[in-house]
């Protein structure tokens, strides 16, 4: 069995990323999975400020905000699930502090080891051709290789642009195969 947990990067609720997690956790719950689903709009997360005092008084960051709860959950997730909306070919806004973030566990006196977790990247975008989506997942493919994570998955769900087009098509049932394989 296996701890999962889901970052939303949306800032809108039930849209499609947010749909496309919904599917991707029904499927990994129905293999047994545990999946925790974090929605990162309502969570106050600052970047990094390259203070370089990761650990210094005890926890990842130096910083006092809602990262510590992310941190929390990444500590002991098997599996991060990054649910996201593409905005100007990229990440939102709202997830990418929490990937600047992750640097306290790739310092050399880090106190927590996640590398050799896995990850999967559920993307969704407006743009009819898919290949705005090149950016997003180079940037996901790069990070994954710097974070030691193997790439459990991705979805890059195009032509998507108004709250609930997710639903045509056979992106959610996609999404959900993909939490239903995951093997412990
Ligand atoms: C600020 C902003 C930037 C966007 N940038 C892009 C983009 O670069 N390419 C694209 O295809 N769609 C873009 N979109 C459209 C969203 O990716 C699309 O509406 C998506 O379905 C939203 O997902 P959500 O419902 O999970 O929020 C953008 C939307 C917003 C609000």
């Amino acid at each position: 069995m296996l701890k999962i947990t889901t970052l939303l990067g949306s800032p809108r609720r039930n849209g499609n990323s947010e749909q496309l997690a919904a599917a991707f956790a029904k499927g990994a719950s129905a293999s047994g999975h545990t999946v925790q689903t974090v929605r990162l709009h309502t969570l106050k997360i600052g970047g990094c400020i390259d203070c370089r005092r990761c650990w210094m008084n005890g926890t990842h960051c130096f910083l006092h905000d809602d990262m510590a709860d992310i941190y929390r959950a990444l500590d002991s997730a098997d599996v991060f699930v990054f649910a996201v909306p593409l905005y100007f070919y990229s990440w939102p806004a709202q997830i990418k502090p929490v990937w600047d973030r992750l640097l306290p566990y790739y310092m050399p006196d880090s106190k927590v080891d996640i590398k050799g977790r896995r990850a999967v990247l559920l993307a969704v975008a407006g743009d009819e051709s898919a290949s705005c989506f090149g950016g997003l997942s180079k940037s996901f493919e790069l990070a994954c290789g710097f974070c030691k994570w193997e790439i459990a998955g991705e979805i890059y769900a195009n032509g998507v642009y108004a709250a609930g087009d997710i639903a045509s098509g056979d992106w959610l049932a996609r999404a959900e195969a993909l939490g239903r394989g995951l093997q412990s």
